[in-house]
């Protein structure tokens, strides 16, 4: 099925996430919580929990040692840049599956809803807010604001151990010029890397709409595929990562310049099992 994006009106978004608090309250963690033990002499039988891992330093860069310079394991500080549709979507799913997520906007008085249903974990900043509190940013903005952003933020983002692209060219929002010199450029992963330099950057989401996220997080039998393209191993480990504890999994593609797959209106957009995201991708060429 293909991505409508600006299909849905935005209203929808608060009864997607809705959804999305649900799937995961049936995680089998939720089963036992409910399980009642009556209290035993002696010794504790369950061992004590490990302790967590000390906080990552706000703004710092990725750590070379310790718990979070691995990129399979800890809790990581989300910043998503664009809070909209798609971007408070990905950001809940993010929250819920235990990542601490600041939400960005020009306006962050105007996330207090977005926050309160993304739980506990979720809170709202400013942009400048959300990149220094993140250790991995979500970029899901219309696309021609990647330019500023890259102007303004690019060598902050830099520093970060993931930036996922969601953001798409669109003829029919941000004009035929964009979509032209974008397609010049070898498609949207290649554009995206030009206008942020030294950014470790994934993309992915791309063609997979902000309604159908929440129901298809952690579905049964085999889970959704999410197609991500990016040059830089460790950010390809990291997102895979985060994109399995938010239900799904991610499907390596290729390259950055594999990105101009990763828009709706092609073979690899909509839903499919990652087997099934295999099978195109033999179909494809850089
Ligand atoms: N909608 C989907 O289902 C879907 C699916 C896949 C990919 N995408 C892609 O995701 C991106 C966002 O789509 P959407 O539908 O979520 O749009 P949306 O609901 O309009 O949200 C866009 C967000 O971007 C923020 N924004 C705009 N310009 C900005 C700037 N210069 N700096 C910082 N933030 C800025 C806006 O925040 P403030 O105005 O509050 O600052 C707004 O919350 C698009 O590129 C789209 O192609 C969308």
């Amino acid at each position: 099925m293909a991505c409508r994006e600006r299909s849905s009106p935005r209203p929808t978004r608060r009864a997607a996430l809705r959804l999305a608090g649900a799937a995961i309250a049936v995680s089998p963690f939720a089963a036992a919580w409910g399980q009642q033990t009556p209290p035993l002499p002696g010794p504790p039988r369950m061992p004590p929990m490990p302790p967590m891992p000390p906080p990552h330093p706000p703004g710092g860069s990725m750590p070379t040692t310790g718990p979070l310079a691995n990129p399979e394991a800890g809790p990581r500080n989300i910043g998503v840049i664009g809070a909209g549709r798609e971007g408070g979507a990905l950001g809940t799913l993010l929250a819920k599956a235990g990542h601490p997520v600041m939400f960005a906007s020009r306006h962050p008085d105007q996330l207090k809803d977005l926050v309160t249903e993304a739980g506990p974990q979720a809170k709202a900043g400013t942009v400048e807010e959300a990149i220094a509190f993140a250790d991995a940013v979500l970029l899901v903005v219309p696309y021609p604001a990647i330019k500023d952003i890259g102007k303004d933020y690019g060598a902050a983002l830099a520093k970060k151990a993931l930036v996922i692209d969601v953001s798409n060219p669109s003829a029919k929002r941000d004009g035929d010029d964009l979509v032209k010199s974008v397609d010049e450029q070898g498609g949207p992963g290649k554009a995206t890397a030009a206008m942020l330099p030294g950014c470790h950057l994934v993309r992915a989401f791309n063609a997979i709409g902000f309604a159908q996220l929440p129901q298809l997080a952690h579905r049964q039998g085999d889970p959704v595929g999410v197609p991500i393209a990016g040059d830089d191993q460790n950010a390809i480990i990291l997102a895979s990562r985060l994109i399995k504890e938010m239900g799904f999994e991610a499907v390596s593609v290729g390259g950055l310049a594999m990105g101009k797959y990763l828009v709706p209106g092609t073979p690899l957009a909509g839903v499919h099992t990652p087997a099934e995201i295999r099978d195109i991708v033999k179909t494809l060429k850089a």
